[in-house]
């Protein structure tokens, strides 16, 4: 059960949190259950990121999720999340047309969603201006840069970003300008700890880091791969808190032998014919 004493997250209580000195815990989820999981243990945040499509989906990156299967994924979450600040995350081209298209997008969350914001990734000059119009819209945005996993095709590979000084200088330039342009928070996802503790001092916004090292006002990690329900590669910056594969495969395995056996199902898992209408059917058929 979710803990009601706990107050709701919201987004100035997010701010609160990071003027108070107190840790801003995140996860991601794409269904009910695993929402009520988190909304019970008190997560603040549940982002539905567009990992869906990697974790959930099984497609090979983030490029292929569309606006439908990340509403559709969005619905539950909100249905499960009684305290934490639902985020729906904008898939690959859904902001990157005209600022009427990238809020038509993103009101979705809200409004057929039921989310509380939406996050965008990048802070290009064009994304910035994309931002300033979700917010006009009253639509609260949460930034993310460093690894950009949308930047796939364009980046080559998954790794650390802002190891160079001068790369570093421009995250830090960045973070600063989606304050300005009004997010309320900052993803940063695989850049130094050295970076991260900049940007984070010198923000007033909370930054939620994820591979960005200890000094973030909060941190985010995948459900599944801190979980341990995933098939891919898992970054270094993930700690795996439970085994979740090999528990469920040695539930599905002792499922299978208890089937060929015949030990499932048992008495107390079949129905039972009153004695009297046992003994009729009995008459009918001898
Ligand atoms: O899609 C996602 O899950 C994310 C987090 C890793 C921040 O963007």
């Amino acid at each position: 059960m979710t803990d009601t004493t706990l107050p709701k997250v919201t987004i100035p209580s997010l701010r609160s949190k990071k003027a108070a000195g107190e840790k801003i815990t995140a996860l991601t989820a794409y269904d009910y259950p695993i929402a009520r999981i988190l909304d019970e243990a008190g997560i603040d945040i549940i982002l539905v990121g567009d990992s869906l499509g990697m974790v959930v989906l099984g497609y090979e990156n983030t490029i292929p999720v569309t606006m439908d299967e990340m509403i559709h994924h969005t619905k539950p979450v909100v249905r499960a999340a009684k305290r934490a600040l639902v985020v729906g995350d904008m898939p690959y081209f859904s902001f990157h047309l005209s600022e009427r298209e990238t809020i038509r997008n993103a009101s979705r969350f809200l409004k057929e969603a039921g989310a509380r914001a939406v996050k965008v990734e990048g802070a290009s000059k064009k994304r910035l201006r994309l931002i300033e119009g979700l917010i006009e819209a009253e639509i609260p945005v949460m930034g993310h840069v460093g690894l950009t996993p949308q930047s796939i095709h364009h980046l080559g590979q998954f790794k650390v970003r802002g190891g160079a000084a001068i790369e570093a200088e421009k995250l830090i330039r960045e973070a600063l300008a989606l304050e300005k342009a009004g997010a309320f928070a900052v993803v940063l996802e695989c850049i130094p700890m050295e970076v991260a503790r900049i940007i984070s001092g010198a923000l007033a916004v909370p930054t939620i880091g994820i591979g960005a090292g200890p000094w973030c006002d909060g941190q985010i990690l995948v459900f599944h791969d801190m979980a341990g329900y995933e098939y891919g590669y898992l970054p270094k910056f993930v700690k795996k808190y439970a085994d979740l594969q090999n528990i469920l495969g040695g539930a599905v395995n002792a499922y299978i032998r208890d089937v060929r056996t015949g030990a499932f199902p048992g008495d107390e898992h079949s129905y039972h014919m009153k004695p009297e209408m046992a003994a009729a059917l009995k008459k009918i058929r001898p």
